[in-house]
């Protein structure tokens, strides 16, 4: 593997559905290599921190609770607010100034929750834009699914480029196919007819973006109006979590596009198995022999690599961070 992509890329990274947290819950994560815990408190915000306690080491997300808008921990009790600021220790007068642990930035949109990466720690430079229509009443809310991934998560990335694929794994023939890279946007266009696997052909057009390294929004009209979203977040070097969701806009009754929804996510979950069966048992080529029919997967190497560098260093000395 390259040195460069030998590290984890910055930006938004999603880490839980919001619906996996209830108030007064939490969630133990294991993202970047590290464990972090989530929790919402009582006033319905979410928080992730680092899980290892400050004082000796226990893991918050392994039997802590939450208690009001802070988590605490489950050896000795101590208290951490949102910010990872230690504020009660039930047995101890004075609060060592460092007992806090790191809080990652979070944001909770569109049903999400995401977390920024950064080895830097820096600032984000860019934002998760809301999508206007989830959670109006004409939308149902994400249909959801997560796999477990053996792979690097530049595979996936590529599929966004890969026009050649469609075809043979997707059983979707591709009438137009438009690429475009924009500062940390990557967008697909396609028009295209998908043969559905009971029959019939599916004439969709579909756009697609990719916000920062590893949050995908399709924006599909055809049968359905739908959103689709792919957001991958690396566990460690050789695995990441991969989420799925399908939003819906109602065909009808509500009642009918629900009943509907299961067998199009079915649809859409046996497209992704066979993405998912190649990635895991091929190798990445640095240098792989392309021809003029594929799509630009050059470019979007290209595009990709700019979330591993931190952002002060200049490009070329290739700096990736942790
Ligand atoms: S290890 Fe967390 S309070 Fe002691
Ligand atoms: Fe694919």
């Amino acid at each position: 593997m390259s040195s460069l992509l030998n590290a984890y890329p910055r930006g938004w990274f999603v880490v839980a559905f919001s619906s996996d947290l209830a108030v007064g819950q939490t969630r133990s994560l294991q993202y970047f290599g590290e464990k972090l815990v989530a929790y919402r408190g009582e006033d319905g915000v979410v928080h992730v921190l680092d899980a290892y306690c400050a004082h000796m080491g226990a893991d918050l997300g392994s039997g802590g609770r939450v208690v009001g808008n802070t988590i605490e921990c489950p050896f000795h009790a101590w208290r951490y607010c949102g910010t990872g600021e230690c504020v009660a220790i039930p047995y101890a007068k004075k609060i060592p100034e460092k007992a806090r642990q790191r809080a990652w930035r979070t944001r909770e949109i569109n049903g999400l929750v995401l977390v920024h990466h950064d080895p830097a720690g820096s600032a984000p430079d860019f934002e998760i834009p809301v999508i206007a229509e989830y959670g109006s009443n004409e939308w149902l809310p994400w249909t959801t699914k997560m796999y477990r991934v053996k792979t690097h998560p530049r595979e996936i990335v590529e599929n966004l480029a890969d026009r050649a694929h469609f075809p043979r794994v997707h059983a979707t023939e591709i009438e137009d196919f438009a690429f475009e890279v924009q500062g940390h946007t990557a967008t697909q266009r396609v028009k295209g007819r998908a043969i559905l696997p009971g029959g019939g052909v599916d004439n969709f057009s579909s756009t697609t973006t990719y916000h920062g390294p590893a949050y995908l929004l399709m924006r599909m009209s055809g049968i359905f109006d739908n959103y689709m979203l792919v957001a991958h977040t690396p566990i460690n070097q050789g695995e990441l979590d991969l989420r799925l969701g399908v939003s819906l806009k109602l065909a009808g009754d509500r009642k009918k596009t629900e009943a509907l929804v299961e067998l199009y996510m079915n649809n859409l979950k046996a497209g992704f198995e066979d993405d998912l069966r190649i990635w895991e048992n091929k190798l990445y080529r640095e240098t792989p022999v392309l021809c003029d029919g594929d799509g630009p997967i050059t470019q979007l190497r290209r595009w990709y690599r700019q979330f591993y560098v931190a952002p002060e260093a200049p490009r070329a000395a290739g700096a990736g961070g942790s």
